[in-house]
């Protein structure tokens, strides 16, 4: 899941338009060379569509990050941030300016009785079983979704049982200058797959801290299993973002596509699965453009059976 990432419309971009190869050079500088130009996206996304982002850059510390960030805000290169890559579709075109994935220490997770402090780019999963371990609940929620801490906390990830921004204490973010802050669960404006952080693009997660609740380990770690059965059974394993699209209020986008008789649709490699019809599944050969024609025919099937408006979960990304 991905992932302070936005959509960039296209600004006159220094990366492209003169220099780019030096510009990018310059930033591989400031990551100890874990940058790469021209890079597919579509080895870095769960869907396995992309075309290149201009500027891919690997970010070990805060320190990297805040001289990078103080670098594109500098130069007025876009950039955004990608975690797990799943939950985005991106362009075909790619994405201008540069991308940054955090790895290194952004990769740390810290228990202190019942406060876990954990870096943006660990997997949730990986978070809620440590948790469990600690005999530690209120991570059980989310921990079943795919995604990072970074993305998750961005689109208030979660299921039917709960929520990441339900057990948030803060999130730790530098600023678009390069400045650390901290943001108070109250400040992060959580709300159903959505916060402060979808719109406020001058910030980005680097941590967060939750506070979690005493349990039982065996009975933590009994549930996350069953949840994590329950959607091998009824989820498709393809390349996919899970859900495509929220779920309206009081209701459940998958009943209504499947009801509009949505399964099976196909548009090139793009298919709506025939498992769970909130899934658009990459076939194989499908294109972003394919995805998103396949997206909008779903979205008008169910608006005229229904007369429900789907909105997109997935996010897009880059250069449409
Ligand atoms: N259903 C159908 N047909 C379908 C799919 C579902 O009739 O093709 C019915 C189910 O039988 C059930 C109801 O719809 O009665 C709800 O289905 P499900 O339990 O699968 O939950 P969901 O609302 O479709 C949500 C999250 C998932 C999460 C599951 C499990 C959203 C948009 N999706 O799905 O999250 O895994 O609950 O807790 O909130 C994701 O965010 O990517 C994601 C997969």
């Amino acid at each position: 899941m991905e992932m302070s990432c936005f959509n960039v419309t296209p600004p006159p971009n220094p990366l492209r338009n003169g220099g780019g190869r030096g510009r990018c050079e310059e930033l591989s500088r400031l990551v100890g060379g874990r940058a790469w130009r021209n890079e597919p996206l579509a080895n870095r996304t769960t869907f396995g569509v992309g075309g290149p982002a201009d500027c891919l850059l690997e970010v070990e510390t805060e320190a990297e990050l805040c001289s990078v960030m103080a670098h594109v805000h500098e130069t007025s290169v876009p950039w955004c941030v990608l975690g797990d890559g799943s939950n985005v579709l991106a362009s075909d075109k790619g994405i201008r300016g540069v991308v940054i994935c955090l790895k290194g220490s952004f990769l740390k997770v810290e228990v202190d009785g019942q406060v876990m402090t954990a870096g943006s780019a660990v997997r949730v999963s990986q978070a809620a079983d440590i948790a469990a371990n600690h005999s530690l609940s209120g991570l059980e929620g989310v921990g079943t979704v795919p995604g990072t801490i970074g993305g998750a906390i961005v689109m208030n990830a979660g299921t039917h049982r709960g929520y990441i921004g339900e057990v948030v204490r803060e999130v730790r973010v530098l600023t678009e200058a390069g400045l650390p802050l901290t943001v108070s669960r109250d400040e992060c404006g959580f709300s159903y797959r959505s916060s402060r952080f979808q719109t406020d693009r001058s910030f980005i997660v680097s941590s967060c801290v939750f506070d979690l609740v005493p349990g039982n380990g065996e009975q933590i770690r009994a549930h996350l299993l069953e949840v994590r059965t329950h959607r091998a059974h009824s989820q498709p394993r393809g390349a996919s973002a899970g859900c495509f699209f929220k779920n309206p209020e009081g209701g459940s986008a998958g009943k209504l596509i499947e009801a509009s008789g949505g399964k099976g649709l196909r548009v090139g490699g793009a298919m709506v699965s025939d498992i769970h019809a909130n899934f658009i599944v990459n076939t194989g050969d499908a294109t972003a453009s394919e995805i998103r024609e396949l997206a909008e025919t779903v979205r008008e099937l169910v608006r005229t059976r229904q007369g429900v408006e789907l909105e997109y979960e997935v996010r897009l990304v880059g250069e449409w």
